[in-house]
């Protein structure tokens, strides 16, 4: 993959992280996660999606974030046998000795990704493209079942799955239709046991004055989640609430648990009913809107107090 390595040492260079469009290297903003931010180089011949993750002290830490990423992509991409884009890593200390750090993939269409193609497509192939998602799943978690020393987590999101050969002209699934799984920049995977990413990382993003509360209360629960299908379905489902497409939820989990008794019986997973998504939802909200606006006080005193760089890019209101 051809990274120009000095082209994103003067984007970080002229950053700002108010206004992450409009520095000196010009950027078009992909998507935001919880601590990435997804973006193009505008004009870009390779067509690469960067995931800045502003997370690492030092090269250690670097390292080991790389080979948990490169060995989660090729777990899921050679051994389960999702579709994963062509993907690598890309890193440099800047004049100050910080580390930069960014996960790369090859772009996909933006109009193709889960979270924008809900709202182009009918319901019945909103049901299909559901259906392809869970027996994407049904491959990670068959895999961990057949491995002993190995479990793979999966973040069930719609946003972190795109349609192969979407037409946005003609936007429809079909029987063959497949699809891509891009969100790997947080390898979740266990080796007998052990994370294979350091999971106090995920804190990083944390204003200093929640992270031991949230290390206390909900980091476990957190990584913990994304290892058991029900609940990675649960979240999936309750996407549709964040999306404003809640009418069409009592129809998915209907047929989610028809899939889950008759493709996936082995699992003996327990029927998922609406109360217990809603809640689910209503408890997330909660917890992002507090993370998040906890992040903008914290950005507030280090920039505008402080006086001192802030790292991470927040995105602007979300709509839940
Ligand atoms: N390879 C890619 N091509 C195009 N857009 C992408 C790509 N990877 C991520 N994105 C966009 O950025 C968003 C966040 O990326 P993701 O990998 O899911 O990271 P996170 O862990 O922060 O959720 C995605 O929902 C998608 O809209
Ligand atoms: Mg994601």
């Amino acid at each position: 993959m051809k990274i120009d390595i000095e082209l994103l040492r003067r984007l970080e260079n002229s950053i700002d992280t108010y206004n992450p469009e409009t520095g000196e290297v010009p950027i078009k903003i992909l998507g935001y996660g919880e601590i990435s931010l997804v973006f193009e180089i505008v004009g870009d011949p390779e067509q690469l999606a960067y995931k800045r993750i502003p997370i690492f002290d030092n090269e250690e830490q670097v390292e080991r974030h790389i080979w948990a990423y490169n060995e989660y992509s090729r777990i899921l991409s050679k051994e389960v046998g999702l579709n994963i884009p062509e993907y690598d890593v890309a890193w440099f200390k800047d004049e100050n000795e910080k580390i930069r750090f960014y996960c790369v993939q090859k772009k996909v269409m933006s109009e193709s990704v889960g979270n924008r193609v809900i709202h182009e497509l009918s319901e019945g192939d909103i049901n299909s493209l559901v259906l392809l998602v869970m027996r994407d799943m049904k491959k990670v978690w068959e895999y961990s079942n057949n491995h002993d020393t190995i479990d793979l987590g999966l973040d069930g999101q719609i946003s972190n799955f795109a349609v192969i050969g979407y037409d946005p002209k003609n936007p429809k699934i079909y029987d063959n239709t497949e699809l891509n799984y891009f969100d790997t920049s947080t390898p979740m995977f266990r080796q007998n046991g052990e994370e294979a990413m350091d999971a106090k990382l995920f804190l990083k993003s944390t204003p200093s004055f929640l992270r031991y509360l949230v290390k206390v209360a909900f980091l476990d629960e957190v990584v913990d989640r994304y290892y058991d299908w029900r609940l990675v379905t649960i979240d999936l489902i309750a996407n549709f609430f964040k999306e404003q497409k809640s009418e069409l939820i009592p129809g998915l989990i209907q047929q989610i648990n028809e899939f889950f008794e008759q493709e996936a019986s082995e699992f003996d997973i327990k029927a998922i009913t609406f109360e217990e998504v809603q809640k689910y939802y209503t408890n997330d909200k909660r917890i992002w809107v507090i993370f998040q606006n906890s992040r903008k006080i914290d950005r507030f005193i280090k920039t505008k107090i402080l006086r001192k760089q802030y790292d991470f890019y927040l995105p602007g209101k979300i709509k839940r």
